[in-house]
C-alpha cells in the first residue's frame, strides 16, 4: 500500500488555473453549502486543488484521466471540482457524471458545467446502470455520513464500477479527528473529547449527527464522520481492494483512498 502526504506546491498550481478563469462560480449559498465559506477565492482554489490531489493519486496508481472512459463524481455538490475537472478531459471520448441529493446543486451544475447530473435519493440506487463507471472520485461525503449509510453507499458505488474500476475518496482521518477533539477541548469539554476518544479508539468509526445552518438543504442524517485506517482495511474490504491511503492528503486535512473493483 502507498501513503503521502501534502504537497504546498499544488497551491500554487491551483492558482494558476483560477487565474485562468476556468469556469462559471455557482452562487455563494451552495458554495457554502459545501466549503462552509463564501469567498469565491477560496471555493475555487480548494476545487482546483481536489482535482489536482485526484490526478496524483492517480499517477501513483500509474494512471492518468485519459485512461478512464466515464467518470463519475459521487457527491459533486454544486461542481466544486467538476469546474476543475473539465479541463483535464476529452469530451469527445470521456463522458463526465455528477451524483448528488442536493437537487438544486445538480440543476446548477447540468445547466453551468458540461456534465451529466443526477439526483441522488438519500439511499442507493443511483440512476445508472451496473458495471457503468470507470472511475469515480469523491471529495469529503463519506466523512459526513452514519455507518448504515455509508454501507449503502460503498456498495452501490461496487455496483456502478466496472470490474477493475477505480474509487477515490476521502475520509476524516486520524488528523481530522485530533483536530475536532482539540476543538472540543477548547469549547471546555474534556469529558465528552475522552468518551469520543475513546469511541475512535474501540470502534475506529465514529459518526456525530449535526448539520449547519448553511448543511440545512442536506439530508437529515448529514454529521461528522471518522475512520481510523484500520477500520477501512476490515470493513471496506468487503466491496474493495485498498491500493492506496495518503494521510492529510485533501486540503491539508482528510486522508485520500484509492480502492479498486476487483476484477472477478
Ligand atoms: C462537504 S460536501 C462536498 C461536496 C463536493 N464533493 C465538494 O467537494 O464540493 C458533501 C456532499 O455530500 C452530499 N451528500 C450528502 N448526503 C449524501 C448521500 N447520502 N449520498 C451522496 N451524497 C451525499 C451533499 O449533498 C454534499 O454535496
Amino acid at each position: 500500500m502507498l501513503a503521502g502526504g501534502f504537497d504546498p506546491a499544488l497551491t500554487e498550481r491551483a492558482k494558476m488555473e483560477i487565474d485562468m478563469g476556468v469556469a462559471p462560480l455557482p452562487p455563494e449559498e451552495l458554495r457554502e453549502r459545501v466549503s462552509g465559506a463564501r469567498d469565491p477565492k477560496s471555493f475555487d482554489l480548494s476545487g482546483a486543488a481536489t482535482v489536482d490531489e485526484w490526478t496524483r493519486a492517480l499517477a501513483a496508481i500509474g494512471k492518468k484521466w485519459g485512461d478512464f472512459q466515464t467518470i463519475v463524481d459521487f457527491g459533486c455538490g454544486c461542481g466544486r471540482a467538476i469546474r476543475h475537472l473539465r479541463s483535464k478531459m476529452d469530451p469527445a471520448a470521456q463522458t463526465l457524471i455528477g451524483l448528488d441529493p442536493d437537487a438544486e446543486a445538480i440543476d446548477w451544475v447540468v445547466r453551468n458545467l458540461d456534465a451529466i447530473g443526477y439526483v441522488l435519493s438519500d439511499l442507493p440506487p443511483a440512476s445508472m446502470p451496473d458495471n457503468s463507471a470507470d472511475l469515480i472520485v469523491s471529495h469529503s461525503v463519506f466523512t459526513h455520513l452514519p455507518e448504515d449509510v455509508q454501507h449503502a453507499w460503498l456498495g452501490e458505488l461496487r455496483r456502478l464500477l466496472k470490474p477493475g474500476g477505480v474509487l477515490i475518496t476521502t475520509v476524516h482521518g486520524d488528523h481530522a479527528f485530533r483536530s475536532y477533539y482539540n476543538d472540543v477541548i477548547r469549547a471546555g469539554q474534556p469529558e465528552t473529547a475522552q468518551v469520543l476518544m475513546n469511541a475512535m479508539n474501540a470502534e475506529g468509526f465514529l459518526y456525530i449527527k449535526g448539520r449547519t445552518a448553511a448543511e440545512a438543504a442536506l439530508p437529515e442524517y448529514y454529521g461528522a464522520a471518522f475512520h481510523k485506517i484500520k477500520y477501512v482495511h476490515e470493513t471496506w474490504s468487503r466491496y474493495f481492494n485498498l491500493l492506496a491511503w495518503f494521510p492529510r492528503f485533501a486540503l491539508n486535512l482528510q486522508d485520500t483512498l484509492v480502492l479498486q473493483k476487483s476484477t472477478t
